[in-house]
């Protein structure tokens, strides 16, 4: 077993990538067939999320668009529970369809405040674009449209994650181990 090293903590590998890409096509198989004629409106969720973002989206084969926002909620690998804001949305969403597109959910706060944000500026609609989903780990009542793979309550790394802002250029995705 390859097991890498990332500052204090050790990581085993979990997820393959030939495993992620057939998830994302997947997802954006479903998201092409329920929003065709919609021109939605993706918004990346940097930092995390910006390789699922830059995969998915080359799988989307409707006229859509997609934009960023930078939000910030986990320290080393624990959620804080507050989440903050760093760069937000520039463009106008009234009547329009927006996709979120985030690396995981996990408590669901990220999520939770982000759709608080979007709802007040009046969109058709809100979907929510995850590659990972932890169920264990929810504690907010929300939902996540299209979710590419779930997992058990775990700290993971790789393709996009990061510990400790490490780790995000890994190409598998790999779970903690000690
Ligand atoms: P939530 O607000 O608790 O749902 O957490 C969402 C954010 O926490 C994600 O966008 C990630 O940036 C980060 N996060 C949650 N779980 C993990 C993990 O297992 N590894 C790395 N980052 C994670």
């Amino acid at each position: 077993m390859n097991t890498i090293q990332i500052k204090d903590k050790k990581f085993v590998p979990y997820i393959d990538r030939k495993k992620i890409q057939e998830a994302i096509q997947k997802v954006a198989a479903r998201i092409n067939e329920d929003l065709a004629g919609q021109n939605p409106l993706f918004i990346c969720v940097l930092n995390g999320a910006f390789v699922f973002a830059a995969d998915l989206f080359r799988e989307i084969t409707i006229d859509s668009e997609i934009t960023f926002m930078r939000m910030k909620s986990y320290s080393g690998t624990q959620s804080t529970g507050r989440v903050k804001e760093i760069q937000g949305l520039g463009e106008d969403i009234t009547e329009r369809t927006v996709v979120v597109v985030e690396d995981i959910v996990d408590t669901g706060y990220t999520i939770q405040h982000i759709k608080e944000q979007l709802r007040a500026r009046n969109p058709k609609d809100i979907r929510v674009a995850s590659l990972l989903f932890k169920p264990e780990a929810l504690k907010c009542d929300i939902k996540v449209d299209y979710v590419a793979l779930e997992i058990p309550n775990a700290f993971i790394v790789g393709y996009g994650l990061d510990y400790d802002e490490q780790g995000r250029n890994l190409k598998d995705i790999y779970v903690i181990s000690e």
